[in-house]
This record gives C-alpha cells, sequence and structure tokens, in this order.
C-alpha cells in the first residue's frame, strides 16, 4: 500500500450504547442473547472480542455491520447511528467466502464496491493489485479460489476487506479454520498491516494469545445473556512483529492468565 492511502484516512470511532438483542422463539417468547452492551472503539484501536460459545459475539458484530437489527440502544460508527451496512467497512469471515468461478484479482476487486464506482479502471485496478500485494497474493492473482490453501483463501478474504481502505474492519474468528502454523504467520502479517493503515478494528476470537499479540484491549463477555464483562488494557509495547517474542514475556502471560481466567469463570457457571 502507498503512503499516500493510508495517511489521509482516519478510523472510524465506534459507539456501541446499552445495545440489547433478542431473539424471537416459535412460541411467543423472546430470548435475549445480548444485554445491556456497552463499549466504545477509539479511531484506530485494534478491540478483541472474547467470550464463551454462544456469548453473542457474532451476533454482536453483525450488528455493528448492520447486518442484523439490534432490539435497542444504538450504535453509531463515525457519525453515522448504524441502520444499513456503513459506508467503509470491511468485513472477514471464518469462512472466506469468495465467489469460486471467480480469480483471486476478481474477488478481491468486489470488496472495492460502492468506492470502486468513484475510481478511474486504472486506480481500481492499482488498489487491486496493492491489496493483493499486503497480504502476498500478487503471485497468484489469477488463480481460482479451488486452487488455493486455507491461508491462501483467508488473505484474500483480508485483500478483499482490506482494498477499500475501511474506517472500520470487522473479523469474525477469521483464522479460527486455520492450522495452528498459518495461524501464526497470518497473525504476524495482520497485526503489520494494521500497524501500516489507521484503520480501526474488531476482532472476535476464541484464541486469547491472538487476542493478546494483535490488540490494544480485549473485551471480554459473559454469557447468557451476553454482556461486556471486562476489558482488558494490553500494555505491551508496540510494534509486535513475532508471536515467539510474546511466548517468554512475563506480561504477556499474565494478560493471557486474566483474560482466560474470566472467560472459564463464566464458562463454569
Ligand atoms: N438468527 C438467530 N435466531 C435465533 N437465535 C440466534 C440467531 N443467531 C444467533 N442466535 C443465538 O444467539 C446466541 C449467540 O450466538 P452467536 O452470536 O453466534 O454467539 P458466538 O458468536 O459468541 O458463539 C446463541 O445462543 C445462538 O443460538
Ligand atoms: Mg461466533
Amino acid at each position: 500500500m502507498t503512503a499516500s492511502a493510508v495517511v489521509t484516512r482516519q478510523g472510524a470511532t465506534v459507539d456501541i450504547v446499552g445495545v440489547s438483542k433478542s431473539f424471537n422463539q416459535r412460541s411467543d417468547s423472546a430470548r435475549v442473547v445480548l444485554r445491556d452492551v456497552n463499549l466504545t472503539v477509539r479511531s484506530g484501536e485494534f478491540v478483541s472480542i472474547v467470550g464463551a460459545s454462544g456469548c453473542g459475539k457474532t451476533t454482536l458484530i453483525r450488528m455493528v455491520a448492520g447486518l442484523a437489527p439490534y432490539s435497542s440502544g444504538m450504535i453509531r460508527v463515525g457519525d453515522t447511528i448504524v441502520k444499513g451496512v456503513p459506508k467503509r467497512l470491511g468485513f472477514v469471515f471464518q469462512d472466506a467466502a469468495l465467489m469460486p468461478w471467480r480469480t483471486v484479482r476478481a474477488n478481491v476487486a468486489m470488496g472495492l464496491n460502492e468506492t470502486g464506482a468513484l475510481l478511474s479502471k486504472a486506480d481500481a485496478r492499482t488498489k487491486v493489485e496493492e491489496a493483493m500485494g499486503l497480504v502476498g497474493l500478487s503471485a497468484f492473482a489469477d488463480y481460482y479460489p479451488g486452487q488455493l490453501s486455507g491461508g491462501m483463501k483467508q488473505r484474500a478474504g483480508l485483500a478483499r476487506a482490506l482494498v477499500s481502505e475501511p474506517d472500520l474492519m470487522l473479523m469474525d474468528e477469521p483464522f479460527g479454520a486455520l492450522d495452528a502454523f498459518t495461524r501464526l504467520r497470518l497473525q504476524e502479517e495482520l497485526a503489520a498491516i494494521v500497524a501500516r493503515t489507521t484503520t480501526t478494528t474488531m476482532f472476535v476470537t476464541h484464541d486469547v494469545d491472538e487476542a493478546v499479540f494483535l490488540s490494544d484491549r480485549i473485551v471480554v463477555m459473559s454469557t447468557s445473556p451476553g454482556t461486556v464483562k471486562d476489558i482488558i488494557e494490553v500494555d505491551l509495547p508496540r510494534p509486535r512483529l513475532r508471536r515467539e517474542g510474546l511466548l517468554d514475556n512475563r506480561r504477556a502471560a499474565e494478560l493471557r492468565d486474566q483474560v482466560l481466567g474470566l472467560v472459564i469463570e463464566d464458562q463454569a457457571r
């Protein structure tokens, strides 16, 4: 990515204020999945969300993305209250969800969506090439998803999210389906990428070490109904380049134990 592509923009702030979410059940009753969630994510901040399975992490992030309505409260991205999908949003799912009949380049280009219409063809092409370069996929631009490894597919999904230079990146267990080694490398690459951009990131994971490595803050959620239980500040210096660097870091171990303790405490109930 060129310097000019990143210095002019600012990451969005995200305000989640008193948000609750219920799902209607077969009977007349509604099930409260999230209750009174409050969280402010600062511009450019990297926040991870961890919590037991089923606590509502995906539901929360989908609501921020405008993909699901919230039952009460308010979510604001930048200065816009979320009603539909906010502009300049990048979303990465656990499954890269690539179009199998399109090349990597064409899949990445899809991420330009409404911003693409404002660009000349040449500029759009440049952005797509830059995004592929950022995730190390330049040599695979003409490949089809079926020809890629799991890690490369996630890279393509990441490039598709990054290509529009989003103000906000939402990532829902993006590395959850990858083998341990690919996962470590992608964590390092993501850390390097976000360090070079101004984007704000909300990152759902069940991997506490991953959260410690990547985050400025870690939001621990409790279950039934899901709400913010605690927020842990990750006071490890940046840049954090290598996962191995955290293995013998005492503070990282303390933070991991603290977060893990909070999650397990909740699961035990
Ligand atoms: N569309 C839906 N309809 C009904 N219940 C749902 C729906 N989506 C999620 N849920 C329920 O909401 C809870 C939280 O789900 P989810 O947000 O996927 O949790 P997490 O991502 O933390 O594992 C779960 O109990 C799940 O069954
Ligand atoms: Mg989930």
